[in-house]
């Protein structure tokens, strides 16, 4: 067994949680609109089309902004042809995806799912094919209210109020030579900032995003931000990270590490913002949007399932990059949380990509089912309790693995909040093998207990590919977790300090919730619970709590 003792500084927190760090994206590609959330005729569909056993998930994900509508099928995107009577909108090719685009989902129909699913959109704008003067159009059917052309036809189009849309990208991924319209630095980032000016003289109030680079790998990563930066410092509010990881031949060590390598790549992009304004002289601050993260077989879709699918006959809504995520995938993917939480005061957005069938937490069939994929569940959770401040969390003293990519990391990936007297913690398990007995400190709290406890790992019988399907869509969740004990020390000064205890299994994303002694209370939330209440507060300086508990 290994053994850590991890400690949270209370005292200086990182930043405050930005809901927004819980965004997705739903792109015009695969099955992620049409079949995804999206099908008239289905059981659940509303009167529009749209799938309400897929909204509800969407509603239950606690997704707060989705980018919309690329990716990579913005870059040949005319707006205009998605607006307007549906029966009288062209169909298109997709060249992105070679795919047939109908056009029955557009910005309307986009809009209203978005408002029915409680969700802000993020509207990309197309800086492949197209340029400033169509992107401000789009701005001003959009967001203007009256009173001139665009406005006027969406209003005539049934959208009477505007869409006030506030989060704006300025294309996407140009510096890949797969985009369409693909740009060198220097092009895109004049282009880009000429677009701003104009969008910003439209509409003001909006946020703009400029497109960094594709991924840290790029042979043109760093320069591409320096140079775009210096086009459009002053004009745009955030600049885009994309980021997907895989395990690749069998390395599952380093594929545990991803957040290490998303750690140093923000590291690096809030750097480069850092220098081109403070050489420019820039005051308007510029955020991280890690508009794009996941996890993503981006090897085998190049290398096996590309050539047949993009070179085929064109069809509507063809099954893309449709990833199966297993256990390995879902602590992945939470500990890719825990490094957006870390760099919380400098990550602004982050968008899990994508929301639907599409390398995304949910899935659905044609005229089936919906469920919830491995990796929902990391993602579910620490986008419902994530709350208040971020804390910092020292992990320095832990263990380490040894991994070809990253070279040696902590066995432990961590991050905490804490929104008043409560503080949830957000913990990995990166070994493979070994269960890991963890102590964390936690001072100058008042008395804490223990409300709840949970962890995503291997089921038992099962392996850590194990994954959720259509026909077994429940094999992996969340279980409550064995063994945390809460000490906390009040005595009579207002702030004492708290330990946890926790036994993580090996190959695990958990998380721990505790409060104030007085508020705590156990929520029925593991999916096979058996809890007894959290230890009241009671009279005497020292408490202890546990819970009931199903995974030994
Ligand atoms: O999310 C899938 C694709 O990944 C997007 O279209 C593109 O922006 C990225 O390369």
């Amino acid at each position: 067994m290994l053994t850590a003792s991890l400690r949270l500084n209370t005292r200086t927190p990182v930043a405050p949680v930005n809901p927004r760090l819980f965004g997705s994206f739903v792109e015009h590609m695969g099955r992620a609109v049409y079949t995804g959330i999206f099908e008239p005729g289905h059981e659940t569909a509303d009167a529009r089309g749209f799938r309400s056993d897929v909204a509800d998930l969407v509603r239950e994900l606690g997704v707060s902004i989705v980018r919309y509508p690329g990716g990579n099928f913005v870059s040949g995107f005319k707006w205009e042809d998605s607006v307007g009577p549906v029966d009288e909108r062209p169909v298109r090719l997709d060249a992105a995806w070679h795919s047939i685009e109908t056009n029955r989902v557009g910005i309307h129909e986009f809009a209203a799912w978005a408002a029915s699913a409680g969700v802000e959109v993020m509207q990309a704008v197309n800086l492949g094919t197209r340029g400033v003067a169509e992107a401000a159009e789009l701005l001003e059917y959009c967001n203007i209210p009256r009173g001139t052309a665009l406005s006027d036809a969406r209003r005539a189009n049934g959208a009477d109020e505007p869409f006030d849309i506030r989060v704006w990208c300025l294309g996407n991924e140009m510096d890949g030579p797969w985009q369409i319209g693909h740009k060198t630095a220097d092009e895109y980032g004049r282009l880009a900032a000429e677009t701003a000016r104009l969008m910003r003289f439209v509409d003001p109030r909006i946020e703009l995003v400029a497109a960094g680079s594709s991924n840290a790998e790029m042979p043109t990563f760093g320069s591409w931000e320096r140079t775009v930066l210096t086009h459009t410092a002053g004009l745009v509010d955030h600049i885009s990270v994309h980021a997907y990881y895989e395990e690749l031949d069998g390395d599952a060590d380093s594929f545990l590490a991803s957040a290490v390598g998303l750690d140093r790549y923000l590291d690096e992009v809030a750097q480069i913002i850092d220098e081109v304004r403070a050489e420019a002289g820039i005051e308007r601050p510029i955020g991280i949007s890690v508009d794009e993260w996941n996890v993503w077989y981006q090897t085998r879709f190049n290398e096996v399932d590309k050539e047949p699918l993009l070179t085929g006959e064109w069809n509507e809504a063809p099954r893309l990059i449709e990833d199966e995520y297993g256990v390995t995938d879902a602590v992945v993917v939470g500990s890719l949380l825990n490094s957006l939480l870390r760099h919380g005061n400098r990550v602004s957005m982050a968008n899990l990509a994508q929301l639907v069938n599409v390398i995304a937490p949910i899935r659905s069939e044609p005229g089936g089912p919906a469920w919830r994929q491995t990796t929902f569940h990391p993602f579910e959770r620490t986008a419902r309790f994530a709350r208040g401040e971020i804390l910092e969390v020292d992990v320095s003293g832990a263990p380490v693995v040894e991994t070809q990519k990253y070279g040696a990391v902590p066995v432990v990936d961590a991050a905490a909040t804490r929104d008043g007297d409560d503080v949830v913690l957000f913990l990995v398990n990166r070994s493979t093998t070994d269960v890991l007995a963890l102590s964390v400190e936690i001072p100058d709290v008042a008395g804490l207990a223990l409300v709840d406890a949970e962890t995503l790992t291997v089921p038992d019988g099962l392996d850590r590919h194990a994954s959720n399907t259509a026909t077994e869509p429940a094999r992996v969740g969340l279980v409550r977790l064995a063994g945390v004990e809460v000490s906390s020390e009040s005595g009579a000064a207002a702030a004492g300090s708290a330990a946890v205890s926790a036994t993580l299994p090996a190959l695990s994303w958990s998380i721990i919730r505790l409060a104030a002694t007085a508020a705590a209370e156990t929520l029925p939330a593991a999916t096979s619970a058996s809890s007894s209440a959290a230890s009241p507060s009671d009279s005497s300086d020292a408490t202890t709590s546990s819970l009931g508990d199903t995974r030994a």
